[in-house]
């Protein structure tokens, strides 16, 4: 039976009624949030795993960010790159640092930073490697996700985000995940690029083969290409370390950040390089109105400095642990594979059981909120100020709809 007496059905309805249909919601209406925690407009509580596609890696309402925005809110919030403003250089050079580059170029969305990363490299390639003009060719992995421009949905193999939006841009070629030989075989001399997810997390949390990212530093190097590390979702503490590449002791050259950048409060994303590779640019060349505004920055500086602590990461790894340990208990009993690092797990649900879609409804009903991708694929990546009793929670709720 319907109650009538929730607000919940009829936000619902209203909010279909008026958008385009390009998502899928779980029916669950958010008002309010603080840490791990969120607030249906009925009253009810949800612990959240999703943590805005790891957007919100310090949780909801930060104390520090907040505090942070307000600030500037009442200070300065837009001037665009035509001035400079105070809180600039900080936020740059602080990223710049916690990258270990010389320089940064600050965008606002996780898909403009990486647009930002294909434009550089293509324009070293033709300026610093000698490519011959309009040949540049970019090598990526099949199952990638960057994001959802025209140029970005060129190069992926999810014919959801691909399908029917060409014609396509030219330039990319696709080789198998982890497979360093095909990716090997497609580098040639107008190769100006690798661009890679260090774990693809839209695919499912799927981290490639021990050895594998040390490999592709190592042909990077080798045959003259910029290794591009798309760490939107990866990077910021998520893994257990300030980014995935460093499980491997790997330094791309250019990183590719956003999402849990911009603290849960603004978009903001940035790519990060040595000067040899992003002073290619020159004024005009590339930018945007809104990056690197005075309000992103003065959050984003906040969320640098709350990772040169390195207490996220270390909550990650730790909490990570527990909860792999966990979820790996349930493998043969209800799941059919657990992955990822960190506070970042893809989980198989059985298909015979249900679909993830299903088991993020049980889950919703039973207050956890966490989303499927893929089938019967969920993502678990809650925020990483969550406490272990309040994991031990959530994987028994998952245990709980499994059985
Ligand atoms: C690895 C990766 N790259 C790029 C993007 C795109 O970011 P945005 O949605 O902010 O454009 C995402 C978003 O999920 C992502 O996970």
């Amino acid at each position: 039976m319907v109650d009538d007496t929730l607000r919940t059905p009829a936000a619902i309805r209203e909010a279909e009624r008026w958008t385009a249909h390009n998502y899928h919601p779980l029916p669950v209406v958010i008002s309010s949030a603080e840490g791990a925690w969120v607030t249906d407009v009925d009253g009810r509580r949800y612990l959240d795993c999703l943590a805005g596609y790891s957007a919100l890696n310090f949780g909801h309402r930060h104390p520090t960010l907040i505090a942070a925005a307000h600030a500037q809110l009442d200070r300065l919030t837009l001037t665009s790159r035509a001035f400079v403003h105070d809180q600039f250089a900080d936020f740059c050079r602080e990223l710049a640092q916690l990258c270990g580059k010389d320089l940064v170029l600050p965008m606002n969305t996780g898909a403009e930073a990486v647009e930002t990363a294909i434009k550089v490299s293509r324009k070293w390639g033709y300026r610093v490697k000698g490519v011959p003009a309009g040949q540049a060719t970019i090598v990526v992995a099949d199952g990638n996700f960057h994001g959802r421009t025209t140029t970005i949905v060129s190069f992926s193999t999810d014919p959801d985000a691909r399908d029917d939006f060409g014609p396509y841009t030219p330039g990319f070629r696709i080789v198998p995940y982890g497979d360093l030989a095909a990716l090997a075989e497609a580098v040639d001399e107008t190769t100006v690029a690798v661009l890679l997810e260090p774990i693809q997390g839209e695919q499912g949390v799927v981290v490639p083969p021990r050895g594998y990212l040390p490999g592709v530093r190592r042909l990077c190097t080798e045959r003259n290409v910029l290794f591009v590390a798309d760490e939107i979702q990866s990077g910021l503490g998520r893994t257990g370390e300030t980014f995935a590449c460093d499980h491997e002791a790997v330094k791309p050259d250019m990183y590719v950040l956003g999402k849990a950048l911009g603290g849960g409060i603004v978009p903001v994303s940035a790519v990060a390089a040595d000067a040899d590779v992003l002073g290619v640019l020159r004024p005009g060349e590339h930018g945007s109105t809104f990056g690197g505004n005075p309000l992103a920055c003065a959050v984003a500086t906040e969320v640098v400095r709350l990772l040169a602590t390195g207490e996220f990461q270390r909550r990650s790894a730790e909490l990570g642990a527990r909860l792999h340990g966990a979820l790996r208990d349930l493998v043969g009993d209800g799941l059919v594979a657990v992955r990822g690092r960190g506070l970042w797990a893809g989980i198989d649900i059985d298909p015979a059981l249900m679909t993830g879609r299903q088991a993020c409804e049980r889950l919703a009903e039973r207050g956890v909120l966490a989303k499927d991708t893929h089938g019967s694929t969920i993502r678990l990546a809650p925020p990483l100020v969550v406490r272990a009793d309040e994991l031990d929670h959530a994987v028994e709720q998952l245990s709980a709809v499994l059985h």
